[in-house]
């Protein structure tokens, strides 16, 4: 699309900075901006870069919903029209509901009770029909309940094609976009800190970024209940990070470290974001607000950190900003430690509060597919 450059412009600088007008709302993933985040997270004179992923149309989400269905029509796994149907707690839904839109796929997606209202509506506005699993699986909870129905419905739906964004490469090969972005927006990334639920993001930014960093330090951040790093299993309030399964996008061998966060520390985290930067977002922003924080004053001075934060705060109002839920469930608190606890071993005892381990291990001892990191930084 040609448009025409304006011959007066109010700001001549805006210029520089306005993106290209988009055609297609594809074209309008990426590029997110970036916010220097310090208090109250961070002690005076520290702070990190937070990658504010909420400024896609979706969410971060958009990245990996709109590839995996690009790698998979390449592939000649998804035919021209053919459904597409995924579990998803609602960001990739987003992101499949625009990849579903962009190149004309039918898109169901799979969730449970806790999906919000907002998200329910949402989805369905975009196009995409919702699909709630009832009871939970015994032993995988709701991710694998979910599973099972994505399985059934895939079994009576010919030609219908699943991203499995689990397990699929594709969701974390997504992330190439957001490492480079952040390779200009910052010159230089010392430290990573991201959430963790299918370990896409994490692995992918992580990767790229490393290429270009090699010594960069990776902390995973996960919810407390969360199975991934080899905590038991338990019912979870926190959506988007933490899992009941063990996904083989997590890459384990890329982490320094990880911090499991309690649903009570990320609502303060959440609500002190809004307060004092005007950015926010949902359950794993808070949680890595949090961390980063942490990190801008546990590592030197100079140290340049950048934290993912996946989603914007509309989603939820309902629940994270809404007082009287949030007092229901007992999570309104003055101010969480400002340090975490720490365990030697990721199964050494249940975490029920903000935990950090430096030992970091897949629980299922699958073989890595990359070299282990070796940290640079001593703390
Ligand atoms: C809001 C939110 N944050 C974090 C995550 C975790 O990201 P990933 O699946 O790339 O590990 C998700 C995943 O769905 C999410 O929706």
């Amino acid at each position: 699309m040609n448009v025409p450059m304006p011959v007066f412009l109010p700001d001549p600088s805006l210029k520089l900075i306005a993106p290209e007008a988009a055609h297609r709302p594809h074209r309008l993933v990426g590029n997110s901006p970036v916010l220097w985040v310090d208090a109250p997270f961070a002690p005076p004179g520290r702070g990190f870069h937070a990658k504010l992923e909420g400024a896609n149309p979706g969410g971060i989400k958009d990245r990996p919903g709109i590839h995996m269905v690009e790698e998979a029509r390449r592939r000649g796994e998804l035919a021209p029209g053919a459904p597409v149907v995924e579990s998803s707690s609602g960001t990739l839904g987003l992101g499949l509901a625009l990849a579903g839109l962009t190149y004309g796929h039918p898109v169901t997606i799979v969730s449970d009770p806790g999906m919000e209202q907002s998200m329910l509506r949402l989805l369905t506005a975009y196009g995409a029909r919702v699909e709630q699993v009832r009871t939970p699986h015994p032993d995988g909870g709701w991710q694998q309940a979910r599973r099972e129905k994505v399985a059934e419905l895939l079994a009576r739906t010919p030609g219908a094609y699943c991203p499995d964004q689990y397990h699929n490469p594709d969701n974390a090969a997504a992330y190439r976009s957001l490492a480079t972005e952040l390779i200009v927006q910052l010159g230089r990334v010392d430290v990573l800190v991201a959430a963790v639920g299918t370990g896409g993001h994490s692995a992918g930014t992580a990767r790229v970024l490393r290429q270009a960093f090699p010594a960069m330090d990776l902390i995973g951040v996960d919810s407390t209940g969360s199975a991934i790093f080899g905590q038991p299993a338990r019912p979870r309030l926190m959506r988007g990070l933490g899992s009941s399964i063990h996904p083989s996008n997590v890459d384990y061998a890329a982490f320094d470290e990880v911090h499991w966060v309690a649903p009570a520390e990320a609502v303060w985290a959440c609500r002190q974001l809004a307060r004092r930067h005007y950015a926010s977002g949902g359950w794993s922003v808070g949680a890595v607000a949090r961390v980063a924080g942490w990190a801008a004053g546990a590592y030197p001075e100079g140290t340049r950190i950048a934290a993912i934060f996946p989603d914007g705060p509309h989603r939820y109002l309902e629940t994270i900003y809404n007082d009287a839920w949030c007092r229901e469930h007992d999570l309104l608190t003055d101010g969480p430690a400002d340090r975490p606890d720490e365990i030697d071993e990721p199964d050494e005892r249940e975490v029920v509060t903000w935990t950090r381990c430096r030992t970091v291990r897949d629980p299922l001892c699958r073989p890595t597919a990359g070299a282990a990191h070796t940290p640079a930084a001593t703390r």
